[in-house]
């Protein structure tokens, strides 16, 4: 039997999905679903792709109403939805869900799924199988996994088995450990003709778009001119066929952001207001009307109740 509260909540949620829905449909929408052959059109006509991260199907209906074309549900979620200190920590099942969550709110926008520490570095065949996890519980329509030409087997492997991979280049923050922290990549000569490299390599292995974190804009420029594929960027400058940043980021609710990506509104404050409103509603009892009621007759009838119920307690002593 449901609870008084959880009837109360389901009614909420309908008559807010209602209101969500009414805006949804006032604005254009995609008729179709978004495919990697749309990326790689994109790509060939210069026409920029704007990806954000996004964990879960609420904020997703919104970034698809946006006309945002990818979805990264991102390893961050480890950070930005748990609380943890960093994203070795993300959990697999949890990012597993989250994508599904995300796919459902976002039907015909591309869901990138970003695979987790240690889902696919210890062993290829398990680095597969998790992949298909992604595809088939998530319903991802790519896979990211963060890559140097080490990998090329295991990339291999995913795009015979009919995973679209995206390969991770440049900073690795799954590194972040053994490295002491963060860095950005390529900034020597050598390191930058080893990230052209290790890209090259990657699309050999069958990737179907590249990733690359925190480089200098001439490396990127470069990978560019060289990539048959399209690059998304993430702080790695203007070249890139598209780019991303991190939701949280980009509405201001961190408490720090990178430079390449500087809030776009700062949210976080209006949430500060929206919740000191709530508790000045709480506290005065300003709850709006009440939508639920009783027809006069079961009005009649349970305050005849509820008066029996008082005298009965007030006879054997009771309080209420
Ligand atoms: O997990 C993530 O959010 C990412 C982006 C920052 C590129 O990998």
């Amino acid at each position: 039997m449901h609870s008084h509260t959880d009837r109360t909540r389901s009614a909420t949620a309908v008559a807010s999905q209602r209101t969500l829905s009414s805006e949804v449909a006032d604005s254009p929408q995609r008729a179709t679903p978004l495919t990697i052959r749309s990326l790689w059109k994109m790509m060939r006509s210069g026409e920029r792709i704007s990806c954000l991260t996004c964990y879960d199907a609420t904020t997703a209906r919104w970034l698809e109403q946006a006309g945002i074309e990818v979805l990264l549900v991102g390893d961050t979620a480890g950070e930005m939805v748990l609380g943890f200190p960093s994203t070795v920590h993300t959990p697999l099942d949890f990012l597993i869900t989250l994508t599904a969550g995300v796919k459902r709110g976002a039907p015909n926008t591309l869901v990138m799924a970003d695979m987790p520490f240690l889902s696919y570095q210890a062993d290829d065949a398990e680095g597969v199988r998790n992949a298909g996890r992604f595809m088939t519980e998530g319903m991802a329509d790519l896979v990211k996994v963060e890559v140097d030409r080490t990998f090329v087997p295991l990339v291999a492997r995913m795009s015979r088995a009919g995973i679209p991979v995206v390969a991770h280049i440049g900073s690795r923050p799954q590194l972040s450990k053994q490295q002491g922290g963060y860095s950005a990549a390529g900034k020597s000569c050598v390191d930058a003709v080893a990230l052209l490299d290790d890209a090259r390599a990657l699309v050999d292995a069958g990737a179907q778009m590249l990733l690359v974190e925190a480089t200098p804009a001439e490396v990127a420029e470069q990978l560019v001119h060289e990539s048959p594929i399209p690059v998304i960027g993430c702080g790695a400058g203007p070249a890139c066929h598209g780019q991303v940043v991190v939701l949280q980021d980009l509405l201001g609710l961190t408490a720090w952001q990178p430079a390449f990506a500087l809030p776009a509104i700062e949210f976080g404050p209006q949430l500060l207001a929206a919740a000191r409103g709530w508790m000045q509603r709480v506290r005065t009892n300003d709850l709006g009307p009440h939508p639920y009621t009783m027809t006069d007759s079961q009005r009649d009838a349970f305050a005849a109740a509820a008066a029996a119920r008082r005298s009965r307690s007030a006879g054997s002593g009771g309080t209420t």
